[in-house]
């Protein structure tokens, strides 16, 4: 949520289960290395995506938005035997970086990396996913959706981040703010949708969890 205080954020810390310090070291270097450092999931975000992975123990993950890898690593370590996560990232500029890191947590073999745009990549998988995670850019969310829904098994789970945007969806809304807008048009749009029923998680951020029905 945005507006829990650092000393209960310390406390939540403390009391949830250790961050794997290749995850803590990827943190770091993102933030050091690169201007949106914010956009990586973080400990508790990661170990949510984590604990969701290891109830569902999918032998097929989504990602749409890589960046360097974080929520990836994540949602990685619930994979079964067998299991593989595809992941999505448009900026070719990530892709070494993100791989050091797959390799380093030894799940390089059941992470697959695709370069380029969502829209295009998604209709080339011919796979069911158990599991998607839903983060990137904010104004195609929508659209993106529309595109891994049918890819989704029954009962299966989509997290889309991000989707209190900074508390700006309950605020005085600027007519260019295209993102806000968007996220509005999204929360509303999957709360109306009758294939699924949908509860936000007022962590960092904003997590939605879709389950197809
Ligand atoms: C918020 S970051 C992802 C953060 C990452 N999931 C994590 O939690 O550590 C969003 C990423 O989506 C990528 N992206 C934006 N539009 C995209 C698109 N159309 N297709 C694929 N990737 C896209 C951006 O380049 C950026 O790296």
């Amino acid at each position: 949520m945005m507006k829990i205080d650092q000393q209960l954020e310390n406390y939540i810390l403390a009391h949830t289960i250790g961050e794997d310090p290749v995850l803590r070291r990827l943190y770091r270097e993102t933030h050091l290395r690169l201007v949106n450092g914010r956009m990586c999931s973080g400990h508790l975000q990661g170990s949510l995506l984590t604990f969701f992975s290891k109830m569902i123990s999918p032998q097929r993950i989504l990602e749409i938005g890589t960046y360097t890898g974080y929520s990836a690593i994540c949602l990685a370590k619930g994979l079964p035997v067998g299991g593989i996560l595809h992941t999505i990232e448009i900026n070719d500029e990530l892709e070494e970086f993100a791989a050091g890191y797959f390799a380093e947590t030894g799940l390089q073999d059941r992470i697959i990396q695709h370069i380029g745009d969502a829209t295009d990549i998604l209709p080339q998988l011919s796979e069911q996913f158990e599991l998607a995670f839903l983060d990137a850019d904010k104004r195609q969310y929508l659209m993106h959706y529309e595109l891994i829904l049918p890819k989704i098994t029954t009962g299966g789970l989509v997290i889309a981040d991000n989707t209190l945007w900074g508390g700006k969806i309950v605020g005085k809304i600027a007519q260019n703010d295209e993102q806000t807008i968007a996220i509005l048009a999204f929360n509303d749009f999957v709360k109306n949708d009758p294939r699924v029923e949908a509860t936000i998680l007022p962590v960092r951020d904003g997590m939605t969890l879709i389950r197809k029905k």
